[in-house]
């Protein structure tokens, strides 16, 4: 819904007037709750009201201030809820509607996209191209702006991403350019995110649906530790022994999580990258054996400003989705080493859409101009019998065409009409697009970023890889469950 600025507040007793000049825009959903940020021009009371409607029904009010992170509560998951910014009874703003997380195995749309910092018309046609594909939620993954410790950096790219993060909440990854100065301020000041990380907001992990995602810091420049225990040679990345404490039990508890189906990774610097005079970061490629071994389905990153999609040497989907706004930068083929495989990559600009339907996830990469540029789907298995018993009234809409049920220990077939099915293989992934696509003139601008600090070892492109093939990712070949009798 639109996010137009309706009106002026006026506090009593005088034409004081105030209006928005942040947001409002959305972060940190749950089933149940939002985080709501706003700014304006002079210090007053706020108010938010809310409900399942625009009569609302609830509000949250706000002593006065200029700047405000306001969490709404007592939601419903999965559901469609109202909200409207006042100052001195006074609308600031148009009724906004979002959505709060849906519940486990809901089908949803969630938007990734990242590096969206310097060329500004260009992020805002990303963002309005994207807005076009009704996501739910969205990821960005990271360097929102050129320099994090410049204030008119931030307010640009709010205004630019706030019509959209006003009705779909975002979850951030911060990116080199945001921390900047070392401590990172205004990104703190800026991204309300979970806070179960150990190190505030700076790696975190969320649930949305069936899907885990888990935020990474590759930078140690924002841990005021500085203990690098994966120092392999690069630029000052690494993870701290404490992120990596915290990632291994999450990691765990998400595998274990019966209403987790999905674990997707994301963070700025990714482990391979096709730019020349970068092979990726090797502390993340020590992660991959854990990823793998907690069903990790996929590490979407940003920084080499491209698109790309690849498999690691142990068979994990990387995606590479750094095509927001910053400078173009070409790739160097063929990226053979460190060992891993490119199934294509492109130099455009873009954004990419992850439509998860239970068990399997269709990942699509759009370019500015609207065309598609990949697609990819990947399944998991279901967790035995995670599903209740056949009670259609609670099983998301997917199960209407006929999904897998627990009734009586044993996993079936039912569809939503109640009527039992044989056993079923789950459907197989959507076509690899990728070797069709035709991949188009480079639209290539000139790296101005010459000072940052981003290289990494330079490795000869003829390492031979032990190269991970995509016929192991097709899709579940079944539960493994025996039908019911
Ligand atoms: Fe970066």
């Amino acid at each position: 819904m639109a996010l137009g600025v309706l009106a002026l507040a006026l506090f009593a007793g005088g034409l004081q007037a105030q209006t928005l000049t942040l947001g409002p825009y959305l972060q940190n959903v749950t089933e149940t709750s939002v985080v709501v940020r706003f700014g304006l021009d002079a210090a007053a009371g706020a108010e938010v009201r809310y409900g399942p409607t625009d009569a609302y029904g609830s509000a949250v009010t706000a002593p006065p201030a200029a700047e405000f992170e306001l969490r709404l509560d007592g939601l419903t998951a999965g559901a469609e809820i109202h909200y409207r910014l006042f100052a001195g009874g006074v609308p600031l703003c148009d009724d906004i509607s979002f959505r709060t997380a849906p519940p486990p195995r809901a089908p949803f749309r969630m938007l990734v996209l990242g590096d969206t910092r310097s060329d500004h018309d260009t992020h805002r046609a990303i963002v309005e191209a994207a807005s076009a594909t009704a996501p739910q939620v969205w990821v960005h993954t990271g360097d929102m702006v050129s320099s994090g410790e410049v204030l008119e950096d931030w307010l640009t790219f709010f205004s630019i991403e706030s019509p959209l993060m006003g009705s779909v909440p975002q979850f951030g990854a911060i990116g080199n350019h945001d921390e900047d100065s070392g401590d990172a301020a205004n990104y703190l000041r800026f991204y309300a995110l979970p806070e179960n990380g150990l190190a505030r907001e700076f790696y975190y992990s969320f649930t949305y649906g069936n899907l885990h995602g888990i935020v990474l810091d590759g930078h140690v420049n924002v841990d005021p530790e500085w203990q690098c225990v994966l120092r392999i040679g690069a630029w000052e990345t690494c993870f701290t022994q404490q992120q990596l404490d915290w990632l291994a039990a999450d990691l765990a508890a998400a595998a274990a999580d019966p209403d987790i189906d999905h674990i997707f990774v994301f963070l700025h610097m990714g482990p391979y990258s096709s730019k020349e005079g970068r092979s990726g970061y090797a502390q993340i490629r020590e992660l991959l054996p854990s990823f793998l071994d907690h069903g990790v389905e996929m590490i979407i990153t940003g920084h080499d400003h491209y698109y790309e999609r690849g498999f690691s040497d142990n068979g994990i989907a990387y995606v590479i989705a750094a095509g927001g706004g910053a400078p173009l930068y070409e790739t160097w083929v063929p990226p053979t080493s460190p060992p891993h495989s490119v199934v294509m990559n492109e130099t455009v600009y873009h954004y990419v859409t992850l439509d998860v339907d239970w068990l399997c996830v269709t990942m699509t990469a759009t370019r500015l101009d609207g065309s598609v540029l990949d697609t990819y789907a990947t399944c998991s298995e279901p967790k035995a019998c995670a599903v209740p018993e056949a009670d259609c009234g609670a099983l998301p809409p997917s199960c209407a065409a006929g999904r897998w049920v627990c009734d009586a220990g044993f996993c079936s077939a039912v569809d939503c009409e109640g009527i039992e099915e044989p056993l079923e293989e789950p459907e197989e992934p959507a076509a690899d697009a990728a070797e069709q696509d035709d991949p188009g003139p480079a639209d290539v601008a000139p790296d101005p970023d010459a000072a940052d600090p981003e290289a990494d070892e330079v490795v000869p492109p003829d390492v031979p890889g032990d190269v991970a093939g995509e016929e192991e990712h097709d899709a579940a070949a079944g539960c493994g469950c025996s039908a019911a009798a």
